[in-house]
């Protein structure tokens, strides 16, 4: 196969050195990509509890979440916030002029909810808009972005997830997502503070993300994540196609959000769920899941919680990954990480026939550099496959499934001190 590396590709690792130095929002959060559980994608604006009290945005349903977080290993894998998204509003502000959650449905109020999220040791996220309505038409935050916040951290909140619908003007959707950073520093407690605001400002000017960084945790630049793999492809092809723009932004502190995780729901086929994991770990993705843990199949769980793709994910270097190049119905992307290491994956986006052979040639990963003495290359999807020391110009056969996946981690290393490892573990 021929490969026509992007040029690009080089000069962007450079670019992105410089740029991964830039300021992040001072609130020592997000040090490595947030991950939890949120419910939008999964549970929508559902607010029927008489007809559908399982299913309902209530309190009982963050409760049983953070119940089964902490009892099936999702907690101890990495994923500590439990997140409201919309709807969990009463339709006006109180008497006070403060938020409130509809009484019916969180009637102990949010107080009480993150107190009992934070008895299981995990982190309560909850949603609010910069606008004055959210999108599903509950009431904004325009114009009480202070009186918000200290609402958020007086009932004890750890995320906000800030939405854009209804902002008025562009200038009014900067001012607004910056004030309320400002809003949530000054309340002294530490708040992660997810942002929407490149995806909102992007159709009326570019968006600078030098500035955004600055001001949100993780930031959504494109649509909302559907239960199809016509979605996931939109959100791969969307990233890769300005990966120029948003790659040298993420760093620790500051992500770019390409929205959250479908595995375990309806629409994805087992390929196309490992594609959405191992993609998601090579752009330094928040894994904010939105499924339902209290009835995931055990192949989704296990891939939700391989210990080696969230590695790669919350990998502590923090440099995003990005698109090689794509030839012929096939995608290489890279992610440098800590130790000298890169993680590798293979993307086959042939929608017909078998599995095709992909021959990886080790010299095109970081520029060959890393393996120039040689890699350990391990397969870590879509099944563990240890492929030992591979010299500097090997090529490496691969099977990758249409709509799948191959991801794989590489390792500096010498046939001289890979032969010494071995034998020291013999010994
Ligand atoms: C927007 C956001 C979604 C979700 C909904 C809620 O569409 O992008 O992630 O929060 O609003 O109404």
């Amino acid at each position: 196969m021929v490969m026509g590396v992007d040029k690009g590709a080089s000069l962007l690792w450079l670019s992105f050195l410089f740029m991964s130095g830039s300021r992040a929002l001072d609130n020592g959060l997000a040090l490595t990509p947030t991950m939890g559980w949120l419910h939008w994608e999964r549970f929508t604006c559902n607010t029927d509890c008489s007809k559908d009290p399982f299913n309902c945005i209530s309190e009982q349903l963050f409760m049983q979440m953070a119940d089964v977080m902490v009892a099936e290993g999702w907690k101890e894998a990495g994923y500590e916030f439990v997140c409201i998204d919309d709807c969990w509003l009463d339709s006006t502000r109180g008497k006070d002029g403060r938020l409130r959650p509809h009484p019916l449905r969180f009637p102990r109020g949010i107080r009480k909810l993150a107190d009992y999220v934070h008895s299981k040791g995990l982190k309560l996220g909850i949603y609010q808009d910069v606008g004055n309505l959210t999108c599903a038409g509950f009431p904004g935050s325009l114009g009480h972005y202070e009186e918000d916040a200290q609402t958020f951290a007086d009932w004890g909140i750890d995320l906000l997830k800030f939405d854009g619908c209804n902002f008025g003007t562009v200038e009014l959707l900067a001012e607004g997502y910056k004030n309320m950073s400002r809003a949530l520093n000054n309340t002294g407690k530490h708040i992660v503070y997810s942002c929407e605001w490149p995806l909102y400002e992007k159709d009326f000017q570019k968006p600078n993300y030098t500035e955004i960084r600055k001001y949100c945790n993780h930031w959504r630049n494109y649509g909302d994540v559907y239960d199809s793999w016509s979605s996931i492809k939109s959100i791969i092809d969307w990233t890769a196609d300005h990966q120029d723009l948003i790659v040298p932004a993420a760093g620790p502190g500051g992500w770019n959000d390409p929205d959250m995780l479908v595995i375990g729901d309806f629409g994805l086929s087992r390929d196309q769920q490992i594609t959405q994991m191992a993609l998601w770990a090579i752009m330094a993705a928040p894994l904010l899941m939105s499924n339902d843990l209290r009835m995931i199949d055990a192949q989704s769980k296990a891939l939700l919680q391989n210990r080696e793709v969230i590695a790669i994910n919350q990998d502590p270097l923090g440099f995003q990954g990005q698109r090689l190049y794509k030839m012929d119905e096939f995608e290489l992307w890279e992610r440098p990480l800590s130790n000298a290491s890169f993680a590798a994956a293979v993307v086959n986006r042939r929608e017909i026939g078998s599995p095709r052979a992909f021959r990886l040639q080790l010299f095109f990963i970081g520029g060959g550099s890393p393996c120039k003495k040689g890699c350990i290359v391990t397969q870590i999807l879509p099944f563990r496959n240890h492929l030992g020391w591979q010299k500097p110009d090997s090529v490496i056969p691969l099977s990758v499934n249409p709509t799948g996946t191959v991801l794989l981690k590489l390792l500096p290393s010498s046939k001289l001190s890979h032969n010494v490892l071995e034998y020291s573990s013999i010994l």
